[in-house]
């Protein structure tokens, strides 16, 4: 039967799981890891479903007219995708950039018709830093008042319900059909935390004893401004002892079960690892997650479990980074 699709927004969501036969196999792992592939969607990420709720969002608040223009500010794959429906629903997008982003990320922006500008461009950030340091609230006050002076509408996607419940929406009901209520594990990196905190509540309400686990790079893989480290793009170290500070969570009083650290050069290693044994090339947040699945899987308690792994992107963006560089 013919399917041809009006546009490319309609072709986000439905990815489908794949197990890491191999992978498994080559670890000795008693129990099953799974990856949801991502970036099948679109423009090759996650975020595509959180931008495209923002977008409909607004669309249907009367926020977004005909021909307007969107703001965000992003470390790439949100902008990405944002840039792409923008183009496909006639609409302009103006990004400013979060330090230590791949240069791929800004050149496919810029492919998209996308204005790229950078965090020390939004007007008012050198007051911001000079006075309060990195005080996220204050930036995202000043995006919120660039976009008001300009008539531009601000998707603030760290701030905007459409983002996790996007998950709720999609994300967690194909995790939950796709594998017949059948999974034990549900593990991902989180950067808005939009993905943790969509599938983790939809998981725990549709599936029970599910246990929900964060990945977070450890505080040595951080981007830091002029350090060269073996860095996890666009995720955050989101918990201290225990506690998450991160704003969609802490507002729906979510618990995820266990956070777990990983280490860039492990996760670089193990990136490798996967694209040969299993052929999926991924980036670096979501080899990170199979990283911290494989830790899952070795424990004796966990054998013959399943655990779904979130692999937001693949590995394209990160072919400027010693990733995919061989030693
Ligand atoms: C590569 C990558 N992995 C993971 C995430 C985390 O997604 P979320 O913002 O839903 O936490 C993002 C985006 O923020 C991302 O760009």
């Amino acid at each position: 039967m013919a399917k041809i699709y009006g546009s490319i927004t309609e072709l986000v969501g439905h990815t489908p799981l794949v197990e890491l036969k191999n992978y498994n196999r080559q670890n000795g792992l008693k129990a099953v890891i799974i990856g949801k592939l991502e970036y099948l969607n679109p423009t090759g990420s996650v975020k595509d479903r959180a931008a495209l709720n923002m977008i409909e969002k607004a669309e249907k608040e009367g926020k977004l007219k005909p021909g307007g223009t969107i703001v965000e500010s992003t470390s790439g794959n949100t902008g990405i995708s944002l840039a792409a429906f923008a183009a496909a629903r006639g609409y302009h997008l103006h990004i400013f950039m979060e330090p230590g982003c791949t240069p791929e990320r800004v050149q496919i922006l810029k492919a998209y018709g996308t204005t790229v500008q950078y965090y020390e461009d939004i007007p008012g950030f050198h007051e911001i830093i000079a006075n309060y340091g990195f005080d996220k609230e204050r930036i995202i006050a000043a995006m919120q008042k660039f976009a008001d002076d300009n008539g531009y509408y601000y998707t603030s996607q760290l701030t905007n319900d459409a983002n996790w419940q996007a998950h709720i929406k999609s994300t967690g009901p194909e995790i939950v059909e796709d594998t017949d209520g059948q999974v034990d594990y549900v593990v991902m990196m989180a950067g808005t935390a939009g993905t943790l905190t969509g599938v983790g509540k939809y998981l725990q309400e549709h599936v029970p004893g599910v246990k929900i686990v964060g990945v977070q790079p450890d505080l040595e893989s951080l981007f830091k401004p002029g350090e060269d480290r073996d860095t996890i793009d666009g995720v955050v170290h989101f918990d201290n002892h225990g506690q998450s500070g991160h704003p969609f969570i802490v507002k729906n009083d979510f618990h995820y079960d266990e956070v777990i650290d990983v280490d860039g050069t492990q996760v670089y290693a193990a990136a490798r690892e996967i694209a040969q044994s299993d052929g999926l090339f991924l980036g670096a947040s979501a080899a990170a997650a199979v990283l911290a699945a494989k830790q899952i899987a070795l424990r004796l308690e966990n054998e013959g479990r399943r655990i779904v792994v979130i692999l937001p992107d693949d590995g394209g963006k990160y072919l400027s980074t010693r990733m995919y560089k061989e030693d």
